[in-house]
């Protein structure tokens, strides 16, 4: 143990390209982040401004064109194999032969690794629905399922990519507490990507603002509000002035043309 800890993500200077039938696409453009442990940062930023990239080279899924990224202070690489992190993507991507509690044990299985799958499924809600399979839950279970999987190691660092897109309000409400209780109780370091700005400051310590194409960090805003926060802290002053500020940044985004992007968010 150094005396100061590393952070649980530093990304210097990353830069990524894709290459595309239509002409190269410069997905990142030299974004820098940090993020300590134990922090929870929310990424905001208009559909195709390079969320999902960032994400995928944090978790070490792609090898970015230019620039560095370490997780606690070794590589993306060795995090994943060490099971430092814990991902949720948009889409759940179960197993729907495998039951819930089947789906949750899989990464455990193929890394050997032990937990209490029933304790996990408690904490999550949804120990009731142990048996059964993806097809017979709602959407908002089917998230529980995977938030289960991502925290089956116990990981420092969480990424989750826009996991609660999917849901109607209330769905969405209550997976947020979980996901906040959560938080206070374990308190891994999170970068959670949303479209919801009134959802990112509601969850996190600060905001972290991309702009357009290239995808680049345009402001960071530090969410100084006293926790455990309830959802009706919305209605506070301050509440309204960090989303307004927020939504600010967003919007001197806006200026840029974007290119054209699919609808899909
Ligand atoms: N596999 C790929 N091949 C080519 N271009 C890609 C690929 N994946 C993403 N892109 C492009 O890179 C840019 C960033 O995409 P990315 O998925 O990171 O955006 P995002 O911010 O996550 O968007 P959204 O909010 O819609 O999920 C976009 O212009 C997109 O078209
Ligand atoms: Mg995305």
């Amino acid at each position: 143990m150094t005396t100061s800890a590393p952070p649980a993500i530093r990304v210097d200077g990353l830069i990524h390209l894709y290459g595309a039938a239509a002409g190269d696409v410069l997905a990142l453009d030299g974004v820098d982040l940090r993020i300590r442990a134990g922090e929870f940062v929310a990424l905001v930023g208009p559909s195709g401004c390079g969320k999902t990239t960032l994400l995928r080279a944090v978790a070490g899924l792609l090898k970015p064109a230019a620039g560095t990224v370490t997780v606690f202070g070794g590589s993306a690489q060795a995090a994943q194999a060490a099971h430092t992190l814990g991902l949720v993507t948009q889409e759940p991507g179960l197993l729907p032969w495998r039951s819930v509690e089947a789906n949750v044990r899989l990464s455990l299985e193929i890394t050997g690794a032990a937990a209490d799958v029933p304790a996990l499924l408690e904490r999550v809600g949804i120990a009731r629905f142990a048996r059964h399979r993806p097809g017979e839950l709602s959407g908002g279970m089917r998230q529980r399922v995977a938030l289960a999987r991502a925290l089956a190691h116990g990981p420092r660092l969480l990424l989750m990519d826009e996991p609660f897109g999917a849901l109607d309000e209330l769905s969405r409400e209550a997976i947020r507490l979980e996901l906040a209780l959560l938080w206070e109780r374990e308190r891994p370091a999170v970068l959670f990507v949303t479209h919801a700005v009134r959802e990112a400051v509601l969850l996190s310590d600060r905001v972290v603002v991309m702009s357009g194409s290239p995808g680049r960090i345009v402001e960071e805003i530090a969410v100084d509000l006293p926790r455990p926060r309830a959802e009706a802290i919305d209605s506070t002053p301050p509440f309204i002035a960090l989303v307004d500020r927020v939504r600010t940044a967003l919007r001197a985004d806006a200026r840029a043309p974007a290119p054209a992007a699919p609808g899909r968010t």
